[in-house]
Parts: C-alpha cells; structure tokens; sequence
C-alpha cells in the first residue's frame, strides 16, 4: 500500500521505500564485513520483521539461513513489560552458530533483551541485534544493539512491517501515526 492512500492518517513521513531500501542496503554491508568468512543464521521476530527481513536477506550477498520466532510482551496498554512468551520457537538447533537477531524497531528493549538472554542460553557462537529503528528509551538498555537503521523520537510508528491494531504493516513508506487515530 503506498501512504498516499492512509494520507489523513499520519503526521509525516518519517522515511520513504527509497531511503528504507538505501539504509537496508548500508546495515547489509557491515553485517557482510562483520561476519565474512562464517556462517550466519538470521533470526526475524514476527511480525513485524518480516519486511526488514525480506529485504534485509536478499541486501545480503552471502548465504544466509532465515528463522523466525514468535513472541508475546505481556504489558500494560502499549508499553511491553519484560514479560514474554514464546508462540512460535525456532526450528534450528543454534548450538555454535553465530545469530543475527533482525527486527523493525526496538523501543523499551524489554522483548529483545528477554530474547537475548534466552537464545544466548542455547549456546551459539554468537547472538547480536540488527534493527531498523530504535527509539530514545531503547538508547539506555544494556542490550547490546550491533545494527541500527535510524534513531527515531519516542513517537508511534506505522509501516514497513509496523501496525496499530494490525493495520498499516502492509504501508511501503513508514510514518508517524496521527493522534487521532489512536485516541
Ligand atoms: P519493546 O522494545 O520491548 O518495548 O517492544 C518493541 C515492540 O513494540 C516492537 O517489536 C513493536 O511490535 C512494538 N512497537 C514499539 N514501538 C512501536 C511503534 O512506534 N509502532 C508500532 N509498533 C511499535
Ligand atoms: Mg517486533
């Protein structure tokens, strides 16, 4: 869906299909410089990387495999609180593996360090974070965030991937939402 068609739903646009692809392409040749030489499992949390994803692995010149997981922040309202369950697990075996962790936006950081911790315990090589997004809360977590897009204001987001109340994912172009569409 081009933004054109939810105009009077959003405040701006915070970046186009052209500058997400050109910013893609920029994380994919530092994580092809980073991981030269070694195997790499990229792992996308669902649903909302799954655009990142899609793009992020063909950006890629190299082998990669593709995993996914499921997870659910329990929380109060929108913020997420630490507390996770997983849906949908991995089907690999990451014992000695390097993991890429891929998302499309980190705000608190509660769900991805939950999620570091709990694969960092299955023993692979390696586990780092790529994202595309991560807002002003997410700076002061100790998660050690290896890849980041952009830095964005603590304003709520739609597009590429990301929703509010499932709609919206399907939008090229991402955008900050307009008050009152959620209010
Ligand atoms: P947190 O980092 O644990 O707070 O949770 C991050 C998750 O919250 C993301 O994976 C998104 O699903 C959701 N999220 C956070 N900020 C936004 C936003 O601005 N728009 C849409 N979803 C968001
Ligand atoms: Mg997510």
């Amino acid at each position: 869906m081009d933004s054109a068609h939810v105009e009077s739903d959003l405040v701006n646009i915070l970046f186009t299909e052209e500058q997400i692809q050109a910013k893609i392409a920029e994380m994919a040749r530092k994580i092809e410089a980073d991981y030269d030489g070694e195997e790499l499992l990229v792992v996308g949390v669902l649903k909302g990387a799954v655009m990142v994803m899609a793009d992020m692995a063909r950006a890629l010149n190299r082998h990669v495999e593709m995993d996914w997981m499921a997870v659910s922040s329990y929380g109060s309202g929108t913020k997420s609180s630490g507390v996770v369950r997983i849906l949908k697990d991995l089907d690999t075996d990451i014992q000695g593996r390097h993991v890429l962790i891929v998302d499309e936006i980190i705000d608190t950081g509660l769900t991805l360090s939950w999620l570091v911790s709990n694969l960092a315990s299955r023993g692979p090589k390696s586990v780092a974070i790529a994202t595309l997004l991560r807002k002003p809360d997410a700076v002061a977590m100790p998660v050690d965030v290896k890849y980041v897009g952009w830095d964005i204001p603590n304003e709520f987001v739609v597009g590429y991937g990301l929703d509010h109340n499932e709609k919206y994912r399907n939008m090229r172009d991402i955008g900050t939402l307009a008050p009152h569409v959620y209010s």
